[in-house]
């Protein structure tokens, strides 16, 4: 099993986009950490972005019960039971991590399709969520291996 940090739509502009609710960072910035807190615990994991929902929908479709997903799907968040669908189609273990708060936000985020087909969701704690998120996702594989 492997651990894959899949970010949605958008999120290819993190650093540029609404600072404000997004955070200064960008996404390769982002990414850089996790794999540094990866190589140190010796883990392989990868992220990937895409604007495409067909493209998660593969990604998520390849997955596994032993792989481990950190997904944050954007906007797709509240919309897509594809999406939702797929997570419980692969039975892979999934966290959802917003950068925002999305129950402090309008009120189309706070609801969101995935969350219930996820261990959990990490929301409004910026890029750190990524990383808490890693760090669950290690001790989990650690956990659940045989
Ligand atoms: C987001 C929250 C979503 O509502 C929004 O559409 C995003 C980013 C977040 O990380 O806070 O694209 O997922």
């Amino acid at each position: 099993g492997k651990i894959w940090v899949f970010n949605g739509p958008n999120l290819n502009l993190l650093g540029l986009r609404e600072p404000e609710h997004y955070g200064s960072r960008t996404l390769a910035e982002i990414n850089q950490e996790i794999l540094r807190i990866a190589n140190e615990a010796g883990i392989n994991v990868e992220c990937r972005q895409t604007n495409h929902e067909g493209d998660l929908l593969d990604w998520i479709q390849a997955l596994t019960p032993a792989d481990f997903l950190i997904l944050n799907p954007g906007a797709w968040t509240h919309t897509s039971y594809a999406l939702r669908d797929a997570i419980s189609a692969v039975k892979v273990p999934a966290l959802e991590v917003h950068l925002s708060n999305i129950h402090a936000r309008e009120a189309f985020r706070a609801n969101s399709v995935i969350a219930p087909v996820c261990i959990g969701q990490i929301s409004g704690l910026g890029a750190e969520g990524y990383e808490l998120a890693l760090r669950y996702a290690i001790a989990y594989q650690v956990r659940t291996a045989d």
